[in-house]
């Protein structure tokens, strides 16, 4: 009789788990980088962008942003050119979770006044597992590219 082969599947994930090792497996590790908030155009709603990078073996999940600077931030993203509202998003193990123009992405309603170019908008984004984090957000320019910096 032959013997059963080993599943492909199961050879991989055991890799990937010596791969990860030391304390860094147990828990989500979060960060957040490369936040901006373009010159909205009225106090109505302005979009906010950021990239958060989980170094830790576990998968979060961003589950809610508030902010003093607006009455309701909510959570959006773009399917076919056309965006919704949702009410969590993953944070892979050893991923990130990106919010950038025409994707994911945050809305600030209500706002108490029109965030203007240089001001900085303080967030504070809650996690299903991870404590929160707080982000101070720089208002930059209407038509602000990451990529290139203005
Ligand atoms: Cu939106």
């Amino acid at each position: 009789m032959r013997r059963p082969a080993v599943p492909a599947v199961a050879l991989a994930g055991a890799l990937a788990l010596a791969g990860c090792g030391g304390s860094d497996s147990a828990a989500a590790d979060l960060s957040v980088a490369a936040s901006y908030m373009p010159q909205p155009v009225s106090a109505d709603m302005a979009a906010g962008f950021l990239t958060i990078t989980n170094e830790g073996g576990t998968k979060d999940e961003l589950t809610s942003v508030t902010s003093d600077a607006a009455g309701e931030v909510t959570m959006h993203d773009t399917v076919n050119g056309a965006m919704e509202e949702v009410t969590s998003f993953p944070v892979p193990a050893h991923g990130r979770l990106v919010f950038k123009s025409g994707g994911n992405h945050l809305m600030f309603e209500k706002l108490k006044r029109k965030p203007r170019q240089g001001d900085t908008i303080a967030l504070r984004l809650t996690f299903a597992k991870s404590g929160p984090l707080t982000v101070e957000m720089p208002v930059k320019s209407a038509t602000y590219n990451p990529s290139t910096g203005h």
